[in-house]
């Protein structure tokens, strides 16, 4: 699975929008992926460096041939690599970042489950000054088993996630750290940036390893192995300003639905990818997360899936384009409605409650903060804070599941909640 951190902006809310009252209702959507840089096919060459010569038999990777180096990496170990556990393994410095790329590795971090990074000596740095890394009780309960999935293989769709239990909303899926973090670029080599993905590989504990390599792929070529999971089962990680790819293990078991069940987030400072569940979820039911805007257009949508995770959706939500498409334009008219602050506006509590019923409707729960967001604001402008409150309330929990409590959305409806009639909104709407 492939994808990413969606950056939903949510400029239309903002009150500096009031100014101009036919500003369109703007939610632009920053996505990136991988599949944007192609994955060529070469063949290894026996490296120079003897120690590492093993790490490219991806056959013995998945064995146990690493141990081969155990020596020489045990007596790294016992080195000073500050944070990092193994000595940094560089490349020579890349015209296009300006700096060189290594693997750093602390094989111990988070109770042994081991993390590899491949990025600048000054990223590095900033990674290792993470609460992640830094606060002791940062990662508490993360990484953990939650008791509510187990993986099965369904016809069709490779590796599943399924519910162990009955799960409501809210209930955590999962929680967990990257195995692997790389820098995204585009200047290396696929050989090359083969070679030292697999040295990140080979570095992690051995369980966390197996899970990696036990992950889908999608070219099935062994001498890229490393990159083709990636490739299959990336996530983007935005540290220090620089996109990263990242891949979780566990959470890549969780397939894409037009109408998802669950909803993840990524909480950069501490290297966490989070899934909670936002609607109830019966035993040994699939639970799925959406990999793609959910009100693009339905083709957009399915070019996305296609050329990103290489697969025809088939799913409701794309078979029925039609209806689907209607309702998002629905959605849409509704949403420009609800942001026009003039005087003649149609804005009102009766069209967001309407909005609500469609995001429900089209199965989008764990999207609902923008339909949630919009209410709180219709109400408080008719004066109806307490309705307001319940409202924006509501947007911030699920705000909490889809972006995070870092994101500026949540300062939005916080200003609300701190006191609803002083509040700009406020009677904005009573006439
Ligand atoms: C590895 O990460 C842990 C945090 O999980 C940290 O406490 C430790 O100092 C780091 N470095 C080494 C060399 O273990």
């Amino acid at each position: 699975m492939c994808l990413i951190l969606l950056f939903l902006i949510f400029v239309s809310l903002l009150p500096t929008s009031l100014a101009s009252s036919d500003s369109p209702s703007t939610q632009a959507l920053i996505q990136q992926c991988w599949h944007e840089y192609p994955l060529t096919t070469a063949l290894f060459q026996s490296s120079q460096n003897g120690e590492h010569d093993i790490v490219f038999q991806l056959n013995g990777l998945i064995q146990s041939t690493v141990h081969s180096t155990q020596d020489s990496r045990e007596s790294s170990a016992r080195s000073n690599y500050g944070p990092w556990t193994h000595q940094p393994a560089c490349t020579k410095v890349l015209q296009s970042i300006g700096s060189n790329l290594c693997v750093y590795t602390n094989s111990s971090f988070s109770n042994g489950r081991g993390i590899s990074i491949f990025t600048t000596p000054t990223l590095a740095n900033q990674f290792a000054a993470l609460p992640a890394f830094m606060d002791p009780a940062a990662l508490d309960g993360v990484n953990t088993f939650s008791g509510a999935w187990y993986t099965e293989t369904l016809p069709g769709k490779g590796v599943a996630m399924l519910a162990k239990k009955k799960l409501k909303f809210g209930d955590r899926v999962t929680a967990y750290t990257p195995a692997l973090i790389a820098y995204l670029e585009d200047e290396l080599d696929t050989i090359e940036r083969e070679k030292y993905w697999r040295i990140a590989i080979s570095q992690l504990p051995e369980d966390t390893r197996n899970g990696y390599l036990s992950l889908a792929y999608i070219y099935g070529q062994e001498n890229i192995r490393v990159q083709d999971i990636v490739k299959a089962n990336t996530f983007q990680l935005d540290i220090g300003g620089q996109n990263h790819l990242a891949v979780f293990p566990e959470t890549s078991r969780l397939n894409h639905a037009c109408s998802p069940n669950a909803q993840y987030h990524l909480d950069p400072s501490l290297l966490t990818h989070f899934v909670a569940v936002t609607r109830p979820i019966s035993p040994n039911e699939e639970i799925t997360i959406s990999y793609t805007s959910p009100l693009e257009p339905t083709e957009i949508r399915q070019q996305h899936l296609q050329s990103g995770f290489h697969f025809s959706c088939t799913c409701p939500r794309c078979s029925a384009k039609r209806t689907t498409d209607k309702t998002i334009q629905q959605i849409q008219t509704l949403q420009k409605s609800l942001n026009d602050w003039s005087a003649t506006s149609s804005g009102s509590p009766k069209l967001a409650e309407k909005l609500i019923q469609l995001y429900r409707k089209e199965g989008l729960e764990g999207f609902l903060d923008v339909p949630y967001g919009f209410a709180a604001l219709a109400y408080n402008a008719v004066g109806d804070a307490k309705r307001a409150e319940k409202y924006a309330q509501q947007a911030r929990e699920i705000i909490l599941m889809k972006d995070g409590k870092w994101t500026p959305n949540m300062q939005l409806w916080s200003e609300l909640l701190r006191d609803p009639r002083a509040h700009w909104s406020y009677g904005r709407r009573k006439r």
